[in-house]
C-alpha cells in the first residue's frame, strides 16, 4: 500500500520543481490628483496633525459650509465614532481653523 501513497506524492513535488521561478520588477504606480491644499490659516498645523492621518484635506475642503456647532459635532464625532486620537487641547484651535477656512473660501474672511 505505501508505494501507492508515496507516487502521487512524489509525481506533486515533481510537479513542484517544474513551477516558473518567482521573480520581482521594480513597479511604480500614479496615485490620483488630490488638489486639496489647506489653506495657510492659523491652526492649520493642528489640523494637519490630527485630522490628516485618515483622510486628505479634501474631506474638510469639500464640505458644504456649515456652523462652527456643526464643525465642533464633526470632530466630536470623529473622536467618539471613529476613534481618533484628536488632542483635546487642540479641538479649539482645528474647528477655528475650519470655520475660518471655509470663511476664507467663501472670499469673506469678516464673516464671524
Ligand atoms: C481615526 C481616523 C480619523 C481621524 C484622525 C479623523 N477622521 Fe474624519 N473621518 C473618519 C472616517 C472613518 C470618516 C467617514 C468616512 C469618510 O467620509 O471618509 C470621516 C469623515 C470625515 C468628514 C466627512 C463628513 C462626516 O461628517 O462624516 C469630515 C468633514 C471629517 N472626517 C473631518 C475630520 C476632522 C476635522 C478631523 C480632525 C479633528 C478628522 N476628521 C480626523 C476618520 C477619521
Amino acid at each position: 500500500m505505501k508505494p501507492l501513497i508515496a507516487l502521487p506524492l512524489l509525481a506533486l513535488l515533481a510537479a513542484c520543481d517544474s513551477a516558473p521561478p518567482v521573480t520581482f520588477q521594480d513597479a511604480s504606480i500614479t496615485l490620483p490628483d488630490d488638489p486639496g491644499e489647506l489653506p495657510d490659516l492659523a491652526g492649520r498645523d493642528a489640523v494637519i496633525a490630527n485630522c490628516t492621518a485618515c483622510h486628505s484635506p479634501s474631506t474638510m475642503l469639500q464640505q458644504p459650509r456649515v456652523p462652527r456647532e456643526k464643525w465642533e459635532s464633526i470632530v466630536g464625532k470623529m473622536q467618539s465614532l471613529y476613534k481618533a486620537p484628536v488632542d483635546a487641547a487642540a479641538v479649539p484651535q482645528i474647528v477655528d481653523y475650519l470655520v475660518a477656512m471655509q470663511d476664507d473660501a467663501a472670499g469673506d474672511v469678516s464673516t464671524p
